[in-house]
């Protein structure tokens, strides 16, 4: 008994395909018949030829597929007694074929119609790949001859949304259509510190499966005609092979060149491609091991290292060393020697002029490198080391670098500081004229040139006793860029030296400055003041001439120095950080500073020296000290904010105090600097008690013309005050632009009690506290 087994399908249904696939191959074959579609599957005919088809790509071979329909079927039985339609055209089953590529109709084109019960699709150069072939027969061939090849059908005339009658799945083939092995050219092999080996390639895409195997002889005698396989079947499967010491066969790390043959293999043919592969040009060495600093100088670094398995290579090794001291910026690259020991075994030759390279030496499983030229005594330096066979090509056969980290050895400061001929400020003192103390500046040098530990600047002048023995008189104080010495004589010129200094000893160099006395030093100038621009980093200096200098004359240049100086803390007249300085010509009187790098955090001085040089008639300037003056250094004595509503009185001071007035004092030199004041207005008031500062009772104010300040030198009474009171005061610029000027920083007052007299303040101590005028003033 035959069981009818066929599934109806429909496109509509979302995957007619797949199950009508899944029909053919799980129908079991109950009954003998001519034509089936394989054995153990169950249909209403078969295809010719049966099963998977392969073609070779290009040969001109069509694919030739004829799908025939089982006539002791009751399904075809039917067809064929059932023969017409409505046309009265002739209809034999073999027209309700229909074949499918993949999931799409094949056009009609490629389909003939055979005899009343088979069809045969021919299509003559197909496309490279991998494709399923169907054939399906119609059966509700009313409803659908549109689908059918009688009428246009086009497979491919709408997407798959129109109705299909019903189908029954006939057979199916895979049809490969591909290529003959191909030659392999990518193949490559390396291995991994000399004791192992692992080749690998790639294949080009082929739809037929086609495997290749990898077979290896050893050249020469050794290898004989035999080839030998892979240990595993990885060539199949991953395209690679793989060898060490464990595996059989195993690597055969003595022979420099191994003779490799691929065989690819498909239906379609065999290839076999040959490598003549250099082993000892493709080994990637380990990183060298064991490196270390053997001895160092302060320029120079003895290396020792190991190089493992690679020491009994019999080849020659290149060494690639890499160093970067910790003074080297960070985008910079890297320093780098190349070594090889070629070059000793060489240059033992009579022609070892032909090899300058470095020269390494190897003794027993040490390799000895001595790297030279190293920039920075006392500095931490990084060094990579690479090794790779000198056989290798290209930059990849390098090994892992192996790391070490040194400091070489200390040496004497690279240079003294910088100095220049007004570097220098003289101060007399205000008690005994003859005596002065003088402060000595110089230019830091930087960290990277210090070289050693224990650094320190040293600055000493000399002196010669009657028995014509020299004295060394250091500083009595010494700090990051300055020295000071004390209580000097005012009439005489003195020498100053200035060393850098660390552990191993003094710079061979020395910097000098030369002060002369104070009868031949020349005048400064004066009203040294700074404007502050938005832009930062940019400052206007301006200054007057002290009246006596002289612009240059045929034999004498007269010149400027100014001076900036980059302070951390807010130290005021002092300057103890890096310095710096450029020269104006004498006939400047206004300049603009650029400082490079500048940062906000930081606070910048000024200063600035009036300089002379004779010139020698002969035109060569001579730099000896006795045709070199200056005036030494004067601070910056005013800031001006660029900006008229940021202006304000900076130094307000009291100077004369007594139970019922006060004498009050200010700085009219910068503020009259800008040319603009109009008048100054002094506000003052007592205030509830000295916590609180607010105003008991009326503000008072008194205004003083800008020329009545200036015949005064900044100075003013305030009168009728209650005694034992605390006042409080604050001075205002009033501008020709503006009359309302910013106050200045207020000074809280408390007045004497009665009967205390007055006290003249010569210079009135800061200690009074100051309050912002905000809280102050409404
Ligand atoms: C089909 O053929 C039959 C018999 O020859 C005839 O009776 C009938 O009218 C035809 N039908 C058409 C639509 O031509
Ligand atoms: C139809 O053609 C196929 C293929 O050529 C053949 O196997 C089959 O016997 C033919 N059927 C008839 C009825 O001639
Ligand atoms: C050869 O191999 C390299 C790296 O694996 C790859 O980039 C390249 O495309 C390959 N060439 C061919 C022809 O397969
Ligand atoms: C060299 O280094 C290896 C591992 O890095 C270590 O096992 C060995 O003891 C070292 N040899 C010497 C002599 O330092
Ligand atoms: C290092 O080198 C110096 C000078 O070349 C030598 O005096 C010293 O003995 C060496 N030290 C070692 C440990 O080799
Ligand atoms: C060069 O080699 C010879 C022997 O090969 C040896 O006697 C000689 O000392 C070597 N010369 C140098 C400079 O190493
Ligand atoms: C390394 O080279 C430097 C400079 O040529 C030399 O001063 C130093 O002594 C050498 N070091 C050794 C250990 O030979
Ligand atoms: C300073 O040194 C210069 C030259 O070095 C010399 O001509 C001059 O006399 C010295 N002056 C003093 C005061 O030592
Ligand atoms: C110091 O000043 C000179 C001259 O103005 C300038 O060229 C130089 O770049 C400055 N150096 C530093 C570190 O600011
Ligand atoms: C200094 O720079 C400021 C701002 O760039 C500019 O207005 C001023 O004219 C400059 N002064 C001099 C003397 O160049
Ligand atoms: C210039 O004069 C100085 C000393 O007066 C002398 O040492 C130098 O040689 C002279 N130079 C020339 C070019 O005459
Ligand atoms: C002037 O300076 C003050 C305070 O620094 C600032 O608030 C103001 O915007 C500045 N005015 C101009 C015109 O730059």
């Amino acid at each position: 008994m035959v069981r009818q087994l066929f599934t109806t399908i429909n496109r509509r249904s979302l995957s007619s395909l797949t199950m009508l696939c899944t029909t053919l191959t799980l129908l079991i074959d109950l009954a003998n018949s001519s034509v089936s579609c394989g054995s153990g599957i169950k249909s209403v005919g078969g295809t010719v030829p049966t099963g998977d088809i392969i073609l070779e790509y290009g040969s001109g071979v069509p694919l030739e597929i004829t799908c025939i329909l089982q006539s002791d079927t009751i399904i075809v039985q039917n067809l064929l007694r059932d023969r017409t339609d409505s046309c009265n055209k002739t209809k034999f089953p073999s027209h309700r074929i229909i074949f499918y590529k993949n999931a799409e109709i094949v056009p009609r084109q490629y389909v003939s119609i055979v005899n009343a019960t088979a069809a045969q699709l021919r299509i003559p150069n197909p496309p490279a790949g991998q494709d399923t072939y169907y054939c399906t027969l119609l059966l509700d061939y009313e409803r659908s001859k549109n689908e059918s090849y009688e009428d246009e059908v086009t497979g491919s005339n709408t997407n798959g949304s129109h109705l299909l009658g019903s189908q029954v799945g006939v057979c199916l083939n895979r049809v490969y259509v591909g290529y003959k092995p191909a030659i392999v050219r990518n193949f490559t092999c390396i291995s991994e510190n000399w004791a192992n080996l692992r080749c690998n390639w790639n294949i080009s895409e082929n739809p037929i499966k086609t495997t290749y195997s990898l077979l290896f002889r050893l050249p020469g005698r050794a290898g004989g005609r035999i080839f030998i396989s892979c240990p595993t079947d990885s060539d199949i499967r991953e395209n690679s092979c793989y060898w060490d010491f464990n595996t059989t066969p195993m690597y055969r790390q003595p022979y420099e060149f191994y003779d490799f043959r691929l065989n690819g293999q498909n239906v379609l043919g065999n290839s076999s491609t040959f490598f003549n592969f250099h082993h000892y040009a493709n080994i990637i060495p380990a990183s060298p091991i064991n490196i270390t600093v053997v001895n160092t100088t302060e320029s120079s670094v003895m290396l020792r290292w190991s190089v493992g398995t690679m020491t009994n290579f019999p080849r020659e090794l290149i060494y690639k060393i890499e160093y970067k001291s910790q003074w080297d910026s960070n985008p910079e690259p890297w320093h780098s020697v190349i070594t090889s020991d070629v070059v000793c075994s060489m240059s033992n030759q009579t022609n070892s002029f032909l090899y300058t390279m470095n020269c390494q030496e190897r003794n027993d499983d040490y390799y000895y490198f001595n790297v030279t030229d190293l920039k920075y005594p006392s500095a931490n330096y990084d060094f990579r080391m690479y090794v790779r066979s000198s056989l290798a090509r290209g930059e990849d056969k390098w090994s892992l670098p192996g790391y070490i980290t040194l400091k070489t050895k200390p040496s004497i400061p690279r240079r003294p500081p910088r100095t220049d001929i007004g570097s220098f400020e003289s101060l007399t003192s205000r008690i005994d004229k003859s005596k002065r103390n003088v402060f000595i500046y110089w230019q830091q040098i930087d960290d990277s040139e210090k070289c050693g530990d224990l650094f320190e600047y040293r600055a000493y002048y000399t002196s010669t006793t009657e028995q014509n023995k020299s004295i060394i008189h250091y500083s009595n104080e010494i700090y990051e860029s300055y020295a000071k010495f004390q209580e000097l004589s005012t009439s005489v010129g003195y020498n100053f030296t200035v060393y850098s200094s660390n552990k191993e000893g003094l710079s061979t160099e020395y910097s000098t400055i030369y002060v002369p006395s104070e009868s031949q030093r020349i005048e400064k100038p004066l009203l040294l003041t700074k404007m502050v621009f938005d832009q930062q980093g940019v400052f206007e200096l301006s200054w007057k001439n002290s009246g006596t200098t002289e612009s240059s004359t045929a034999d004498e240049l007269n010149y400027y120095t100014l001076f900036w100086c980059e302070n951390v803390n807010h130290l005021p007249y002092k300057c103890n950080g890096y310095m710096n300085w450029t020269h104006v010509p004498g006939s400047e009187f206004r300049c603009n500073v650029t400082i490079l790098n500048y940062n906000v955090k930081n606070h910048y001085q000024f200063a600035i020296s009036a300089n002379s040089r004779r010139l020698i008639s002969n035109g060569t300037n001579s730099h000896n000290q006795s045709n070199c003056k200056s005036s030494g250094m004067v601070w910056e004595s005013c800031t001006i904010q660029n900006n008229i509503t940021a202006r304000k009185v900076d130094n307000v001071w009291v100077s004369v105090i007594s139970s019922t007035f006060l004498g009050l004092r200010w700085n009219i030199d910068c503020t009259d600097r800008i040319g603009l004041v109009g008048e100054y207005q002094i506000f003052y008031c007592a205030v509830v008690s000295a916590k609180n500062h607010i105003c008991n009772g009326t503000m008072l104010s008194k205004i003083m013309s800008r020329e009545a300040a200036k015949k005064d030198g900044g100075f003013t009474l305030l009168t009728n005050l209650e005694p034992n009171t605390t006042y409080i005061v604050s001075i205002a610029i009033s501008t020709n632009y503006d009359s309302k000027g910013i106050h200045s920083d207020a000074l809280l007052i408390t007045t004497l009690g009665l009967g205390g007299g007055w006290y003249l303040k010569q210079e009135y101590p800061t200690y009074m506290q100051q309050i912002m005028k905000h809280n102050f003033y409404p």
